[in-house]
């Protein structure tokens, strides 16, 4: 799989784990930033994820700020986006088969280390199940087409 990850300066040091993590697992890893601990403002760095998932130049993306919180705001804003910030292995699982979740955020800060990188894993090896949960995720893109008109 191809992945986009970026981190905020809150979250660099999990990205780098992120990234050995996902390329040791076979994953090709495309890092778009930040990489050192100069404060910069998520917003950036979760759109150029987001936008590359959303373009199809990345199969999914990971998102590491100090929360997972402004990470995960901001990439649901880019259209076809399915971001998610799972603090549980169940969530972390039921966010790819029933909401086919195409971006994960996780919060450096917030999270254990061994927890962050094991809902990695479960997050990416976990499959989409299809079926009742592609008509519910279809009335999801609805919204994003039909926003102006429903407000
Ligand atoms: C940065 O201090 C912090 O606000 C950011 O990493 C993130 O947690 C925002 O949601």
């Amino acid at each position: 799989m191809k992945l986009a990850l970026a981190a905020d300066h809150a979250g660099v040091e999990l990205k780098q784990k992120i990234i050995k993590r996902v390329e040791a697992a076979g994953h090709k890893a495309l890092d778009m930033g930040t990489n050192t601990t100069e404060s910069v403002d998520y917003p950036a760095y979760a759109v150029e994820v987001a936008q590359a998932v959303s373009a199809g130049s990345a199969d999914r993306g990971v998102l590491v700020c100090g929360t997972g919180l402004g990470m995960c705001i901001t990439a649901n804003k880019i259209s076809g986006i399915r971001a998610v910030g799972p603090c549980t292995l169940e969530q972390a699982e039921m966010s790819r088969r029933h909401n086919d979740a195409n971006i994960l955020c996780l919060g450096q800060r917030s999270l254990d280390e061994e927890l962050a990188l094991a809902i990695l894993d479960v997050w990416l090896e976990t499959p989409f199940e299809g079926g009742r949960h592609s008509r519910r995720l279809g009335l999801i893109s609805d919204l994003e087409k039909n926003w102006p008109a429903q407000r």
